[in-house]
């Protein structure tokens, strides 16, 4: 009983693998906490980490860091956490060996790391769990979305405007956006009140009512009635530039 207890237990790290998150808590947590809002690691930034006082970097920081910086951004996800997978054994055995995936200011708040031991399947584990936390930090931490068809009928009952996000999974300045912009709170608290927010990956979605896609990342602001289209632009702005343009949007259609 006790050797079969053993094949299941194998078996089944084998078919669904280790947990990432655990192996995280138990081995880097310590020193990398998961998520800060990025306006407060800002400041903690330019007062050299004296406001926080942080360990190491936080794993949305290492999140957003390893997809930009380890491997092919534009391959598939499983590609990239493979090269992402080999970064981090070798990083883990000697952390100084290797040129840092950080930005320069965030690095200089640092002390280097020590080696980690970890398993192969930890460090499977881990790759896959890191790379998959900067999406997870934005549905934590951002506004809810919702599908088209759905979002239309939200916001038609709900005097609300569609915004459409669109984006490309490689896009810096999309990325540059969910990290900086859509998790803050005052964007938050227009686009909740305001607004019904779909996401859409123009790699794989067609934009709705033969809207032609701009630049990425790129905004289409949509008034469930008719429906129709009620203005589109492209780009990236601070928080304050956009929860204004979000202000200006509403003003225009409801006044
Ligand atoms: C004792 C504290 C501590 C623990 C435990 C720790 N780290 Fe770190 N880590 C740091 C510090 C400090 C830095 C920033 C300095 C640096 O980059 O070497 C860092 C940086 C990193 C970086 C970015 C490296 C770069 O500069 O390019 C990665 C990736 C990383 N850690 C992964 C991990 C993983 C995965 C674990 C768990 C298996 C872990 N760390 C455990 C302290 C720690």
């Amino acid at each position: 009983m006790k050797r079969l207890m053993l094949t299941v237990i194998v078996l089944g790290t084998m078919l669904f693998g280790m947990d990432g998150e655990a192996v995280f808590k138990a081995k880097c947590a310590s020193c990398h906490e998961a998520y800060i809002p990025q306006a407060k690691l800002n400041v903690n930034d330019e007062k050299n980490n004296t406001v926080l006082k942080l360990k190491a970097p936080t794993l949305t920081e290492l999140s957003f860091r390893l997809k930009d910086q380890v491997g092919d951004r534009t391959t598939d996800a499983e590609g990239q956490t493979f090269e992402i997978e080999d970064y981090l054994t070798a990083f883990l055995k000697d952390p100084t060996q290797h040129k840092s995936i950080l930005p320069k200011n965030v690095r200089a708040l640092f002390p280097p790391m020590k080696p980690v031991q970890a398993s192969e399947e930890e460090v499977e584990a881990l790759a896959d769990y890191m790379y998959g936390y900067a999406e997870k930090m934005m549905l934590t931490h951002g506004v809810k979305r919702y599908a088209y068809d759905e979002a239309l009928k939200i916001a038609k009952k709900e005097g609300k405007i569609v915004l459409i996000e669109g984006y490309l999974p490689y896009c810096r300045g999309c990325i540059w956006m969910d990290r900086n912009v859509m998790v803050e709170a005052p964007v938050k608290a227009v686009l909740k009140k305001n607004f019904v927010w779909v996401k859409m990956n123009l790699l794989i979605e067609k934009l709705p009512l033969g809207m032609k896609r701009l630049g990425t990342p790129s905004f289409y602001f949509i008034d469930p009635d008719g429906p129709q289209v009620i203005d589109m632009m492209e780009g990236t702005g601070t928080v304050q530039e956009f929860t204004e343009m979000l202000r200006d949007i509403k003003q225009r259609v409801h006044r």
